[in-house]
């Protein structure tokens, strides 16, 4: 399923800016990420889900050279040349994303020139539900659709990344891409990054995800998230050295391993791996307690999550702590920043049944804190697709 609101829109403002219709459309969901934070680039796992929001990619042919985009939000036009590597300025970076997956589209040999281009959201910009990724895979499956080729699932995500690593800057890893392209219907997508195989998990029928967002401005390549990546990789590089099997990534360093050599790193390193490592032990726990409906010791975990990253990671900030303490309070089986950090939402997981007063009561919660969340209900669901023709 589609947000099939969007698409409609994003229809009618490409044929209205162009005067006639587009020939491929794509749909991209956002994500939210529910376990295993800053795992992906230390090729660790994590849970994701793709939400009931995403972006819609519209392409026409045109006589003219060179690729004419529109952001159907702000009714912005901007004209680019798809076979260069330039970034274009930073005020129009929402053209970045786009030109990124292009030009990474042109080394498979996959060429776009003369087209006219709109997209167009759903997902609010910062609130760290990977709008950026879901415009780039937007992007990559109408550019495919349009041109009549093919590329496998996983190389998708792959250049979607590069293209977020080197036209915006941020050196993410695969999570937000991967959970966009592979989403499930009421489903958690289990994901390995270092074999790249995902994993549909079923949901309980009687929980569901709050996401949380406090609006706080979060520009993830303006924050520290390139840098902590640097301090999980000099991590791996001296726990490496104390230990007598190869450690390529964070991934191969045990919990117990860890905690044996901690104290022989350099500390900040050590306080970075201290959230990594467990974050992927409790992945891998993760996957027996929801096979085995051990939910409380499930939301345990995010609780466990935010702890870390608010003492030891540092990727929290007051506001993600104050909406974690309030979704405690109110009876969320537990509750954890979503995604890199520094800002963005909070995901929680709640009882079907009392859904609706856990949400009210986190709000009235953070209200009394000086707060104005916003907060809803997300549908897991399916990830990015094509947009038939008739639709
Ligand atoms: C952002 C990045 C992802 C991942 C998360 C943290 O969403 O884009 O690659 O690292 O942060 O887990």
């Amino acid at each position: 399923m589609y947000d099939e609101n969007i698409v409609k829109q994003a229809i009618a403002i490409h044929t209205e800016t162009y005067g006639t219709k587009p020939t491929a459309v794509s749909y991209a969901p956002g994500r939210i990420e529910v376990l295993g934070n800053h795992t992906d680039y230390n090729e660790g796992t994590t849970f994701s889900t793709a939400i009931n929001m995403g972006h819609c990619f519209c392409i026409s042919s045109s006589s003219e050279p060179g690729v004419r985009l529109t952001a159907g939000d702000i009714r912005e036009t901007t004209t680019f040349d798809p076979s260069s590597s330039e970034r274009l300025d930073k005020k129009i970076q929402w053209a970045n994303y786009v030109k990124g997956v292009m030009f990474y589209l042109r080394g498979q040999n996959i060429r776009i020139d003369s087209v006219d281009c709109t997209f167009l959201g759903s997902i609010p910009m910062g609130a760290g539900l990977s709008s950026s990724a879901a415009l780039e895979v937007a992007t990559a499956y109408a550019v495919l659709e349009y041109t009549g080729k093919e590329l496998d699932k996983k190389e998708i995500g792959i250049l979607a990344q590069a293209a977020e690593n080197n036209f915006a800057g941020c050196n993410c890893g695969l999570l937000d891409q991967f959970s966009s392209i592979f989403g499930v219907h009421h489903g958690l997508i289990h994901s390995d990054f270092r074999t790249l195989e995902t994993y549909p998990v079923q949901l309980p029928d009687d929980v569901v995800f709050l996401m949380i967002n406090p609006h706080i401005k979060h520009v993830l390549a303006d924050s520290p998230y390139n840098e902590r990546r640097i301090s999980c990789e000099k991590a791996a590089e001296e726990l490496g050295a104390l230990l007598d099997h190869p450690v390529k990534a964070l991934r191969d360093v045990s919990w117990e391993e860890f905690e044996t050599h901690r104290d022989k790193i350099d500390p900040e390193a050590a306080q970075r791996a201290e959230h990594v490592i467990g974050e992927i032990t409790r992945v891998e726990q993760g996957v027996k307690l929801l096979a085995t409906g051990e939910l409380e010791a499930f939301g345990q975990f995010l609780f466990d999550s935010h702890e870390t990253s608010r003492t030891a990671f540092e990727n929290s900030c007051n506001e993600l702590d104050i909406v974690v303490e309030a979704a405690r309070e109110a009876g969320a089986l537990g509750a954890r920043l979503s995604g890199g950090g520094w800002g963005g939402s909070v995901v929680a997981i709640v009882r079907a049944t009392d859904a609706g007063n856990t949400c009210e009561k986190i709000i009235e919660l953070c209200k009394e804190k000086g707060l104005e969340p916003t907060a809803e209900i997300i549908i897991p669901s399916a990830g990015a697709t094509i947009i038939p023709r008739n639709a």
